[in-house]
């Protein structure tokens, strides 16, 4: 039975992800087993009120031909109504605890894969989209907790009440029971047949609407791209096409699922004819009372709908499991090794020194891209990394934050392997301001201060005043408190100027600079290498740069080429040296 969502995706191995489920409900086990008892019971005991109202017909037409004995009635009346009562009540509570147990169940989920996020080594997302991770988080932990909500209980409940009405229709009467039984079944098999054809026609749906949602997003995100090259037209008629069959999809499927209820209503209704055609015979033969058929047509509704709960249940399982595989598939990720951090050191306690020796590193086991890299950076110096794209120069940064773990060799701070901090000390102790910035949705202070407390709002100004912000600030409405959500107010240059200022509040002992003004202006990027001059002093500091004119009053150069050093010395003597350095400096200046 196609559920809300329609389609029922297939999980690899059902059974494995369900009980992969049921262990991983643990706190919540036994309020999801006091839910599915409560479910279970009142569902028996509903099986009672048939062959209650079974004896109060009974008893009516009883009155009809002799007296009415009221009081009888009366009682029985007010017993069926407890009952329905009662059943209701058990409904709600079981509702209420489903529901708790399967949104609890997905804020802990989410909780673990926003942690599991957190330990999940930087390789992990360079193979893994970014989408699909997060679509892991929203959209498959909705499904778990929608279709366990729908499910669990439904199912045990459907169960018992079939098991419940099976036996009590043979106790009753065997021919009535098996009159029920058959013309159920036959009813079914034409519902089969309709729900065959029409899940094909619900996984077109959301395979189709799938296609159209990636198209928008797609056009959407590139929208500048697509109008600066005239595509639009090709982007509408490519989206005509993809419209048009998600209305084909969504027209056959919605027609097959609008046809469900009068069948459902046809099979219910086939049972009672058949009920009380075989009933009104049996009633002449003095085989049966009349209140049995009555109990019989209540029967009858009661044994096809637990059927259709069933196959409906079932079907939500199945996309519970579906995306529960892909959560723990998630959650399963290996994470980052261990770590053991035998020392610490603290940030004003550094004296600022950094050797690498003989690093060997490649993002893929087999493909080294770092050789064999060895350099010391003295307490204090400006060290420049420079050289072609590709070089591999972004890499060293990255092995130096410890993001990645290198293959061999060492890196060492203040004689320290860096190996033996906690990447978060490492982390500390490092100001990074990178080429790709990265704003979030906040003020402009918040995006500043980001994570450091206690900064006034003269430090920050301050900040600003020296990147050549503050101009750009007061311009805003607000200052300060001006929201940068529309990331199209704030040009890439100021972007650039505000992690820059990120940079300077952070103010830690290490300093690293890949490509951080790559977007300003020559004057403004001036403006900037003066500040960061000044932040610089008694730092020492890593500068990647293309524009070599900014580093050449680096104390040390590092000329990258194919993951080795080629060259290193201060910019004078690696003019003179006329290798490659000259050349790349030399090129530049033709240029431009
Ligand atoms: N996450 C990654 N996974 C796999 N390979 C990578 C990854 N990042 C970079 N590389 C590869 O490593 C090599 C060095 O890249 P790196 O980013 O260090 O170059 P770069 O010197 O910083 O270049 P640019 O000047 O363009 O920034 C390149 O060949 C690149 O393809
Ligand atoms: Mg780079």
């Amino acid at each position: 039975m196609p559920g809300p969502r329609g389609e029922a995706e297939k999980s690899k191995d059902f059974g494995k992800a369900i009980k992969r489920v049921i262990k991983e409900l643990k706190n919540f086990r036994v309020m999801a087993i006091i839910a599915v008892l409560i479910a279970a019971i009142s569902s028996v005991v509903s099986i009672m009120v048939p062959n209650m109202l079974s004896n109060l017909t009974d008893k009516i037409a009883e009155g009809l031909r002799m007296d009415m004995d009221f009081n009888a009635i009366w009682s029985m009346t007010i017993m069926i109504a407890l009952f329905q009562i009662g059943s209701a009540i058990a409904g709600v509570v079981e509702g209420f605890l489903m529901t708790d147990v399967s949104n609890r169940f997905a804020q802990e989920l989410r909780d673990r894969i926003s942690e599991k996020i957190n330990r999940l080594p930087l390789k992990f997302f360079d193979k893994n989209q970014t989408g699909d991770t997060l679509s892991r988080v929203t959209n498959d932990v909705d499904t778990i907790a929608q279709s366990l909500n729908e499910s669990l209980s439904t199912i045990v409940a459907a169960i018992a009440l079939f098991i419940g009405v099976v036996i009590m229709m043979f106790v009753t009467n065997w021919v009535m029971a098996l009159t029920a039984i058959i013309s159920g079944f036959v009813g079914f098999f034409f519902v089969s047949i309709v729900l065959k054809k029409s899940q094909k026609y619900f996984t077109a749906r959301q395979k189709e609407l799938g296609n159209i949602n990636s198209h928008i997003e797609e056009i959407y995100s590139g929208l500048n791209v697509v109008k600066a090259y005239n595509g639009q037209k090709e982007a509408d008629k490519e989206f005509d096409r993809l419209n048009q069959k998600v209305y084909d999809a969504n027209r056959k499927s919605q027609f097959l699922s609008g046809l469900m209820p009068p069948m459902m209503m046809f099979i219910g209704n086939l049972g009672y004819v058949a009920v009380c055609v075989v009933g009104a015979l049996l009633v002449m033969n003095d085989a049966i009372t009349f209140g049995t058929i009555v109990a019989f047509i209540i029967y009858v509704r009661m044994f096809t709908s637990p059927l259709t709960q069933i196959a409906q249940s079932l079907n939500y399982l199945q996309s519970c499991a579906a995306a529960s595989e892909r959560v723990f598939e998630f959650l399963d990720e290996a994470e980052m090794p261990e770590q053991h951090p035998t020392q610490v050191l603290e940030r004003d306690k550094v004296r600022g020194m950094i050797e690498f020796r003989h690093v060997k590193f490649g993002y893929d086991e087999n493909k080294l891209i770092i050789k064999d890299f060895s350099a010391l950076a003295k307490s204090g110096q400006k060290i420049a990394i420079v050289g072609p794209t590709g070089a591999g120069k972004t890499t060293m940064v990255n092995l130096l934050m410890r993001f990645y773990e290198i293959n061999s060799g060492s890196i060492y701070i203040d004689g320290v392997p860096i190996s033996e901090l906690s990447r978060e000390n490492v982390r500390s102790l490092f100001t990074m301001v990178l080429q790709d910035t990265w704003l979030f949705a906040g003020t402009v202070r918040d995006n500043i201060v980001y994570n450091r407390k206690g900064v006034s709002d003269e430090q920050v100004w301050n900040v600003c005043d020296r990147v050549g912000l503050s101009h750009f600030v007061k311009t805003l409405p607000k200052g300060l408190d001006s929201d940068i959500t529309e990331s199209e107010s704030v040009s890439a240059g100021q972007r650039q100027l505000i992690t820059i200022a990120r940079g300077m509040v952070e103010d830690a002992p290490f300093l690293i600079l890949d490509e951080a003004t790559s977007n300003v202006d020559t004057r403004t990027e001036e403006l900037v290498q003066k500040a960061m001059d000044k932040l610089m002093h008694g730092r020492t500091s890593f500068i990647i740069a293309h524009r070599l004119s900014t580093i050449k009053n680096a104390d040390l150069i590092l000329v990258m080429k194919d993951g080795n050093i080629v060259e290193t010395g201060k910019h004078d003597e690696l003019i003179k040296k006329n290798g490659f350095y000259a050349e790349l400096y030399n090129s530049q200046f033709q240029i431009s």
